[in-house]
């Protein structure tokens, strides 16, 4: 019997908990991104997609930034306590939405059968559903934010994917790219015209790229466009293939703007450490309203 795809990630953040001194640098990098980004309003609203431990986000200095911030994971207690660890008052703005599936995706993996396979018919209802999707404790919140950001959370809806269906799954690579769609969409659809999103990933580890632990911060980036050359990231995690996918592809292209790649950094993780880069977007505005069809 698999562990629920919720109570694994529990488990993951459990793990990195007191990481706090090991991501200084890793911090340092997701949140100068989310102070610098130049805002109109002068009550700007953020959005964190996979905020977790809230070991990669200085929140006093966002609380300082931003008049309010979104807090949204599948693992409350761990935003909480990640909340209570950097001491913010009650004034500070912050809201927390826990037990979030940013995928619709848990309860579809979770289904087996009797003998532990998954509902084939719930899995292609997943994969048919027509266009963008919110979860509905974010529905009221559509349109709203000036910056969204996923803090390296695509990796971790694309491994569930992984760990739950197995790779050789004939339908692994549908499902992670359109996962990986469906986030780019959510990210728009939360995104107020004229907003910014950040998406930073984790595409690749010490794992399969030993040199990443020592890598210097003048090597990193030939480094990463070598390995992406020869294929070596996570299956749908190619920051170049997101870019292309955000400025060129039919569903996005009328959306954004102004779509970016940042250098990459090294985030050194408790067993590993991982080649991080942050994709920035706006949305236009003046784009059509997008329909939020509710999962089947
Ligand atoms: C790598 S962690 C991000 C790091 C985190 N911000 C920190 O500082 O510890 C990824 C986060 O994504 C969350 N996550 C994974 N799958 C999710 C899902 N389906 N819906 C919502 N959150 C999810 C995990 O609970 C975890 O907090």
């Amino acid at each position: 019997m698999k562990p629920s795809i919720q109570k694994e990630q529990i488990r993951r953040n459990a793990l990195s908990v007191d990481c706090w001194q090991r991501y200084a640098g890793h911090r340092h990098q997701v949140t100068g991104l989310l102070c610098e980004l130049p805002l109109e309003s002068s009550t700007p609203a953020l959005c964190v997609l996979g905020a977790g431990n809230c070991n990669d986000l200085d929140l006093r200095q966002l609380a300082a930034r931003f008049a309010t911030m979104h807090l949204v994971d599948l693992d409350g207690d761990a935003m909480h306590e990640g909340i209570q660890r950097q001491q913010l008052d009650d004034a500070s703005g912050v809201k927390v939405l826990g037990s979030v599936d940013l995928a619709g995706l848990i309860d579809v993996l979770d289904d087996r059968t009797g003998d532990g396979s998954i509902s084939e018919p719930r899995l292609h209802r997943f994969l048919q559903q027509p266009g963008p999707w919110i979860p509905r404790p974010l529905e009221p919140l559509a349109g709203s934010f000036d910056v969204v950001a996923s803090v390296c959370t695509l990796s971790q809806l694309i491994d569930s994917i992984g760990v739950s269906l197995g790779k050789n799954h004939p339908n692994f690579l549908e499902l992670v790219f359109a996962v990986r769609r469906q986030h780019l969409q959510l990210m728009l659809a939360l995104l107020r015209d004229g907003g910014r999103g950040v998406l930073v990933t984790d595409f690749v580890s010490s794992d399969t790229c030993p040199e990443l632990v020592d890598a210097s911060p003048e090597r990193l980036p030939s480094l990463c466009v070598q390995l992406i050359q020869q294929h070596n990231f996570f299956t749908g995690l190619n920051p170049m293939a997101i870019v292309r996918l955000l400025s060129q592809d039919a569903a996005f292209q009328n959306q954004t703007a102004d779509v970016r790649l940042t250098s990459p950094w090294c985030w050194r993780y408790v067993s590993r450490t991982y080649a991080v880069a942050a994709i920035l977007f706006g949305k236009t505005g003046g784009s059509r309203p997008a329909k939020h069809p509710t999962r089947p």
